[in-house]
C-alpha cells in the first residue's frame, strides 16, 4: 500500500518506518520536509519527504494523522474534500493543554474525537488507531513473533476496518475490533484502555469488562 503520514514525529516517524520495513511505500509529510532527511535515511529506500500538499496530492490509498488534534480542522478544510474517499487512519487525541479550546470543546461534547475526525473529513473512510499506545511501545515492541502487545482499533465501514487490521498485523502487533467510531470513548485520554500495554487477550477483557460495568 502506498501511505501518507500526516505528522512525522514520535507516532508517524515510527509508524512509517515499520510499513516501510514491512514494505509500504511511505510519503512522510512535514511542514518543513528537508528536515525529513534523517528520518527518510533511517526508514529505507521504500520512504520519501514530501510537503503535506504533495502528499495529498501523491493519492496514496491510506493517510495517517499523526500531528496535533488542534491542526485536524486547517487539514480538513484543505484537504478533505479531494481525498474524502480515503482511509483515513485517525491517532490523534485532544490535549487541551497543548491543542487549546477546540480540545476541550471536543472533550466535553457528546460525541468521541474520532467522530469529529470523520465529520471534519466527510465521506472519508476513518478508522481510530494508534492512539492508545504509548510512543515507545510502538517504537520499541513491534514485529514480535510473541509476546505481541495489542492495538485496538474501530472502523466506520468494513473496507477501512479492514485495512487498519492488515496494517496493525504486518507490523507485529495484534489487532483487536472495538466497534464503529460511536464505540471509541474508551479509547479517548484518560479513559479505560487508553495508554494500556496489554496482549489481545487482555486486551479483550478489560473491553468486555469495561462493558458490562
Ligand atoms: N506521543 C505519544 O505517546 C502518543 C501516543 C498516541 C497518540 N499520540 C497522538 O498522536 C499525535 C502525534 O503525537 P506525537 O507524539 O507523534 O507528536 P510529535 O512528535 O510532536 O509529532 C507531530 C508532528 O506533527 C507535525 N505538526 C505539528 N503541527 C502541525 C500542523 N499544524 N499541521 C501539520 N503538521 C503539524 C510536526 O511536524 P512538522 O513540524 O515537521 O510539520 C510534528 O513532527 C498527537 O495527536 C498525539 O496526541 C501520541
Amino acid at each position: 500500500m502506498k501511505i501518507g503520514i500526516i505528522g512525522s514525529g514520535n507516532i508517524g516517524g515510527n509508524l512509517g518506518k515499520h510499513w516501510a520495513k514491512a514494505g509500504h511505500k511511505v510519503l512522510f509529510s512535514s511542514r518543513h520536509p528537508a528536515e525529513l532527511n534523517s528520518l527518510v535515511k533511517e526508514a529505507g529506500s521504500n520512504a520519501e519527504a514530501r510537503s503535506v500538499t504533495d502528499t495529498f496530492e501523491a493519492n496514496a490509498d491510506v493517510y495517517l494523522l499523526a500531528m496535533p488534534f488542534k491542526a485536524i480542522d486547517k487539514i480538513a478544510e484543505l484537504y478533505a474534500g479531494e481525498y474524502g474517499n480515503k482511509v483515513i487512519i485517525d491517532a490523534t487525541n485532544p490535549y487541551p493543554e497543548r491543542d487549546g479550546a477546540i480540545a476541550q470543546e471536543v472533550r466535553d461534547a457528546n460525541y468521541n474525537a474520532s467522530e469529529y475526525t470523520a465529520m471534519k473529513f466527510g465521506t472519508a473512510k476513518t478508522v481510530k488507531a494508534f492512539n492508545t499506545i504509548r510512543a515507545e511501545h510502538l517504537r520499541d515492541r513491534a514485529f514480535r513473533t510473541t509476546d505481541k502487545l495489542a492495538i485496538p482499533y474501530a472502523a466506520q465501514d468494513q473496507e477501512s476496518g479492514d485495512v487498519a487490521k492488515q496494517l496493525i498485523e504486518d507490523i507485529g502487533f495484534d489487532a483487536l475490533y472495538i466497534g464503529n467510531l460511536t464505540d471509541t470513548h474508551i479509547m479517548d485520554p484518560e479513559q479505560s484502555i487508553y495508554g494500556k500495554s496489554l496482549s489481545r487477550k487482555e486486551l479483550k477483557e478489560l473491553v468486555n469488562n469495561v462493558r458490562v460495568h
